[in-house]
């Protein structure tokens, strides 16, 4: 600071002086034109010669080329003598400005710095001599203020530098580390900061870049965890289908066998084995059949096929695709419900459903026993349930009846149908389960979207 002030110190001493030197310099010219259009005697030169000795609190002298005083002013320098050093004024006699410093004694001030000033002209030397005291009070006074602003520019850049590191450091080191828990994928740490300039941007972009990265890895986590489930399942569904297929298989392997190396007692017998042949081959392609479709349906890709379906009209019909079967074993297998009832749904695909109910309850009812399809209408909702007297399911099986494969211990089919049924009212959005009712007997039901 010392430096500064000294080196400011010079640099204000010397512009001052330049600066002074070039006033008189330009008081000079004005006096010259003055001069030359009133003359040097003139009431008008003597005015102005009053104003700049005024003005620079100095003295003011037209001088000729030999040194003579031609006509003056003088503030301060009352009966005191002008002392013009020989060299300088030599100087300015050949064209040059020439300026000095010295000090001059003085009645009023004693030993005054002083600043001497000689311009000269074509006819004359202008001389200025004016105290140089004020220029060093300036100067003190200067000092002494750039020492206070200094002074108070450190406190307030201290003052700065630790609002800054409040305001700047602090931030950066929480967005570094919420990006360095980001790299080490934790996504608990986020920017709460409301600012809104480029820091706080920051953190905001921060911030997107943190729950983007958590939605896309929890994505793919979720994803690989399907892949691994559908992975054991289809596992689980081969093992099932080889075993489901392995028994008529070797049914029909070995009555073929037989049939080769004739053994059998009969014709009658004959037929019989070719008959199993064609039972088991049967059983076979409806396995097939069944395994395809609840491939497609567990694909998912299914496009439904929904319409307005007159649900009375189907019920009907698969009623009537059991009817002869009914009649035999003495089943009383009955419509509850009005002959108006339409839904939306996929014709196909409810048929699908309806048909395995039906087959199942006729599975599952005593000879003499009742089964009966209800159609009711709830909420723009078409509730359809179809019940048969007979055992209760067991609750054990009841937990699992929807999975493929699941099947009764008498059951001579795939297991497959209900599985399918599932899957079908899945993709209706159907409310569908099974009941055991009170007092004997089993419900299944399903409902559909009433069709308005
Ligand atoms: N109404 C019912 N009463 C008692 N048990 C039932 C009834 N419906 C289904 N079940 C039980 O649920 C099992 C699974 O039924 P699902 O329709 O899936 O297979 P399935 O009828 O055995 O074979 P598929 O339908 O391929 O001919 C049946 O084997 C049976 O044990
Ligand atoms: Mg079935």
């Amino acid at each position: 600071m010392g430096v500064l002030i000294a080196g400011q110190s010079q640099f204000f001493d010397s512009f001052y002086k330049s600066q002074k030197v070039n006033n008189l310099e330009n008081s000079a010219k004005v006096l010259e034109e003055e001069i030359s259009e009133y003359g040097l005697q003139s009431r008008e030169t003597q005015e102005l010669l009053s104003v700049v000795t005024d003005n620079i609190n100095g003295d003011v002298f037209v001088l000729d080329f030999d040194g003579n005083m031609l006509a003056g002013e003088s503030n301060m320098m009352m009966g005191h003598r002008i002392n013009i050093p020989r060299k300088e004024f030599e100087e300015a006699t050949t064209g040059e400005i020439v300026w000095y410093q010295s000090n001059v004694g003085h009645q009023r001030h004693n030993n005054v710095e002083m600043i001497g000033v000689l311009v000269p002209s074509t006819s004359y030397i202008y001389f200025f001599q004016t105290p140089l005291q004020p220029i060093e009070e300036a100067i003190y006074i200067a000092q002494k203020f750039t020492m206070y602003t200094m002074l108070i520019a450190l406190v307030v850049s201290i003052i700065l530098a630790w609002m800054f590191s409040k305001n700047l450091t602090t931030p950066l080191f929480k967005i570094n580390s919420q990006a360095q828990s980001i790299a080490r994928l934790d996504f608990d740490e986020r920017w709460e900061d409301s600012r809104g300039d480029e820091i706080g941007q920051l953190g905001q972009t921060l911030n997107t870049i943190n729950d983007e990265l958590k939605m896309t890895i929890d994505k793919l986590e979720t994803e690989l965890a399907k892949e691994k489930s559908i992975d054991k399942m289809r596992k689980e569904l081969v093992a099932r289908i080889s075993h489901e297929l392995q028994t008529p298989l070797s049914l029909i392997k070995g009555y073929i066998e037989a049939l080769e190396d004739d053994i059998y007692e009969s014709e009658s017998e004959r037929q019989n084995y070719y008959q199993i042949i064609q039972q088991e081959s049967d059983k076979m392609s409806k396995l097939v059949k069944e395994m395809v479709n609840l491939g497609v349906l567990e694909s998912q890709k299914v496009k439904l096929d929904i319409q307005k379906v007159d649900l009375h009209s189907l019920i009907q019909k698969n009623i009537d695709k059991f009817a002869i079967e009914a009649k035999k074993e003495d089943i009383a297998l009955k419509y509850d419900g009005q002959k108006q009832v339409k839904a939306m749904c996929d014709e196909y695909r409810i048929d699908q459903v309806l048909t395995n109910f039906l087959d199942n309850a006729m599975k599952n009812v005593p000879v003499g026993g009742e089964i009966k399809v209800a159609v009711k209408k709830e909420d723009q909702r078409v509730k359809v349930s179809v019940f048969n007297q007979g055992k209760h399911i067991k609750e054990q099986q009841l937990q699992h009846i929807w999975e493929s494969f699941n099947k009764g211990e008498k059951s001579k089919g795939t297991g497959l149908g209900l599985s399918i049924a599932q899957n079908i009212l899945k993709l209706h959005k159907s409310n569908f389960g099974v009941e055991n009712v009170e007092g004997g007997g089993v419900v299944f039901y399903f409902d559909l979207p009433d069709s308005l």
